[in-house]
């Protein structure tokens, strides 16, 4: 693993988004695998800002998305295809065929699973996935478990998630109690891998994905095991490193 210490938010992303946009600048078709919540939406407020000043465009770039609320339509404020449009999409020039997020309204949870397996596979796979982490481990919503789930799933959230992710709800009753999730195998089938992780309450959860035993009771040191991933954080959620 490759460990970056960024001295502050705006220096994290800032460096996030340059390791993406050499990605997209080296191959303008690339696969992205992309993450919703706070950390990156400083990384999308960049990119945002290369395309506009003409440094990159994503008019061949791919996008998958690892995760959306069970039950919320896309069109909906709180659901994480809104978000991905409120802060990247409606603002680049990506094609919204190529734009790829789980749909949490979707009747049939199986077909809805393979079938987003079998279009990163047809797509070639992801080059570069962007993460965050969960306080609990978790990468995308693959909670804490007794074992790894491989592909892409439907996942009942943890007390934890609910909690942490009620801030971006009027009420904690309004936060969906189960997401799909791609799995740990399509994550780690990435080709590269970026985590970022921003603030002291991460700091633990940091050192112990990079020094602690692989297990899927905490999700993200799986990718101990991946031979390329980069781990950005600012000084507070680097300080036990
Ligand atoms: C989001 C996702 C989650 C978040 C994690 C951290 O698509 O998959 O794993 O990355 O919950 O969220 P923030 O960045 O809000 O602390």
């Amino acid at each position: 693993m490759r460990i970056i210490r960024a001295k502050d938010y705006d220096k994290l992303s800032k460096k996030a988004a340059s390791i993406i946009a050499s990605q997209v600048i080296l191959n303008p078709e690339s696969v992205l695998g992309l993450a919703t919540g706070s950390t990156p939406i400083g990384t999308y407020r960049e990119l945002v800002r290369m395309y506009n000043e003409g440094i990159i465009s994503f008019k061949d770039i791919i996008t998958f998305n690892l995760d959306e609320y069970y039950g919320l339509d896309k069109g909906d404020k709180q659901s994480y295809s809104y978000f991905m449009y409120d802060k990247l999409f409606n603002y680049i020039d990506i094609s919204k065929n190529n734009i790829n997020i789980p749909n949490g309204k979707t009747d049939d949870i199986q077909r809805e699973c393979h079938g987003y397996e079998n279009k990163i596979k047809k797509s070639g796979g992801i080059d570069l996935q962007l993460l965050g982490i969960g306080k609990n481990g978790h990468i995308g919503f693959n909670e804490p478990d007794l074992k790894f789930e491989a592909l892409t799933h439907l996942v009942k959230l943890d007390k934890e998630t609910i909690d942490s992710n009620s801030r971006f709800f009027s009420s904690i009753e309004e936060v969906p109690k189960m997401a799909i999730s791609m799995g740990i195998k399509t994550i780690m089938h990435s080709k590269k891998i970026i985590l970022l992780a921003s603030g002291e309450e991460k700091g633990k959860v940091i050192y112990e994905m990079i020094y602690g035993k692989i297990t899927p009771k905490l999700p993200a040191s799986v990718l101990q095991l991946h031979p390329d991933v980069t781990v950005i954080v600012d000084k507070e959620a680097g300080y036990m490193l």
